[in-house]
This record gives structure tokens, C-alpha cells and sequence, in this order.
């Protein structure tokens, strides 16, 4: 984690505390907000997830044998897209009932752990890709920006972020209207900490404020959804 991320997360300049303990701490707090949902989530969000994950690997398609991170796999709906591509897999996540969606759709095709993303278990410069989908969000501010610090220590200098993620607009109508009430009714409905998280993100201005903060270069960019959903295409700055 850079020097400029660990400023940002409160309670570190005064020397109590640090992104493992918040990592922690949030793990604690949250004691697996997916637990009652992890089965159904893909049955509900499936198919307009599968969209975005077509457009990200549009975005950046990767070459064989490439080494791949998904920070948040959740289910492992993303990774297993990735399969085809003959890349080695790696997952985290940070909920247990979506790891173990993921572990059964997955088995032996990606190494999937436990764990939070302000504390990635890779060496430093291992990844050629790091994808992030619809995680960022839902993170505490400080953990959010933990979570960007680490995808880039993990990144080889050569490698691509691949973040895709609610936009803060502006939204077109109809489509957009539509998408964005859909988005708004299911951020609600995951938890008061969750909506919390979700509108501070909306109100920095999503992943391009993000990238910004933690110095990191647009590639490509892409706005769907009626503008109600993002994916940056991220490298670090040369
Ligand atoms: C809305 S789901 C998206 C899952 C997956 N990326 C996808 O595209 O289907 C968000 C995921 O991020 C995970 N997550 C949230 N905060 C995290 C953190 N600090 N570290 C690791 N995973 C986290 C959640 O457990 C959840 O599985």
C-alpha cells in the first residue's frame, strides 16, 4: 500500500490502527452481508452482469497464459468467462457464501481466498490484469481507496485495472432512468452501510474521481446503462 493511501485512511497518521485493522474490522462488522443472498445472486443479476462482463473483456482482452485478479469475484461469474482465455485465475473476496459459489463453479480452475482488499496475499507486480466489478462501491471510503493502492502494488508496471462500477451520470432517458432505479432500489435493499458507501462513491464521482485519486491513467472508458454504469480501462502513470 503506497504512502499516499495510508494517509488517507483515518487513524493512521496518529499511529492507531491501519488497513489491516480496518479490513478487519470491517469483515467483523459486516459478518458476511451475503450470507442469506450469495445463492440467488446470479440468478438475479446475472444476466445484466453478463453484459458488462462482455463489454470489460472488449475493453481488454487478455492473452494466454496471462496472469488475472479478480478483487471482489464474488460468485466467480467473471473469472470463469476468463477461463477461455487459458490465463492463470486468482480470486478474493471478503464474503464467505460468495466464495463458496465461486469455489463450486470454479474447483481447481482459479485459486480462490478468503480475504479483504486492503491487504492483497500476492506479491508485489504478479498480475498482468486486475479486475474489479461492482466491488468498489460498496466499500468504505478509506477501505475503497486501501483497495485501488493495493490492485496497483499487485500490478506488474506493465499490467491494466479493469474497473467497472455504478456512474454517477448524467442519465439519459428512458433507459437510463430505468437502470437507475433498478440500481438505486437494490443498493437499498443491500443495507444501510451499504447505501451509505454507495452514495458517498456516487457523490466523489465514481471510478474516474477514483482513478484520479489514486493516480491512475485512463486507457479506454466506457458509459452504458443510460449512464448509469462505468468501466475504465486503468494503467499506472509512466
Ligand atoms: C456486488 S458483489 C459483485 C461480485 C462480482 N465482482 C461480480 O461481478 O459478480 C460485490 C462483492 O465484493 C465483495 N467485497 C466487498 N468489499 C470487499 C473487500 N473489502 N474485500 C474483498 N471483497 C469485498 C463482496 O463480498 C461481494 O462478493
Amino acid at each position: 500500500m503506497s504512502k499516499d493511501a495510508l494517509q488517507a485512511v483515518p487513524g493512521r497518521q496518529s499511529g492507531e490502527g491501519g488497513p489491516q485493522d480496518i479490513g478487519r474490522d470491517q469483515l467483523l462488522e459486516s459478518q458476511d452481508p451475503y450470507r442469506a443472498f450469495a445463492r440467488w445472486y446470479d440468478r438475479i443479476f446475472g444476466p445484466m452482469n453478463h453484459g458488462l462482463r462482455l463489454l470489460g473483456l472488449r475493453l481488454f482482452t487478455p492473452k494466454p497464459g496471462m496472469t488475472v485478479l479478480d478483487v471482489g469475484c464474488g460468485t466467480g461469474a467473471q473469472l470463469e468467462l476468463y477461463r477461455r482465455f487459458d490465463c492463470k485465475l486468482f480470486g478474493i473476496d471478503s464474503s464467505q457464501s460468495m466464495l463458496a459459489v465461486a469455489k463450486s463453479r470454479l474447483a481447481d480452475a482459479a485459486d480462490l481466498q478468503l480475504g479483504n482488499a486492503v491487504g492483497l496475499p500476492y506479491s508485489t507486480g504478479k498480475f498482468d490484469l486486475v479486475i474489479s466489478m461492482l466491488s468498489l462501491h460498496e466499500m468504505k471510503p478509506q477501505v475503497r481507496i486501501g483497495a485501488v493502492e493495493e490492485m496497483k502494488r499487485v500490478l506488474k508496471d506493465t499490467g491494466r485495472i479493469l474497473l467497472i462500477d455504478h456512474h454517477p451520470g448524467p442519465i439519459q432517458p428512458v433507459g437510463g432512468w430505468i437502470t437507475k432505479a433498478i440500481v438505486l432500489i437494490a443498493e437499498a435493499a443491500a443495507g444501510r452501510e451499504h447505501f451509505r458507501n454507495y452514495r458517498q462513491f456516487m457523490s466523489i464521482k465514481g471510478l474516474p474521481a477514483l482513478a484520479e485519486m489514486c493516480s491512475l491513467s485512463i486507457i479506454k472508458s466506457k458509459v452504458v446503462g443510460g449512464g448509469a454504469l462505468g468501466l475504465l480501462l486503468l494503467e499506472k502513470h509512466s
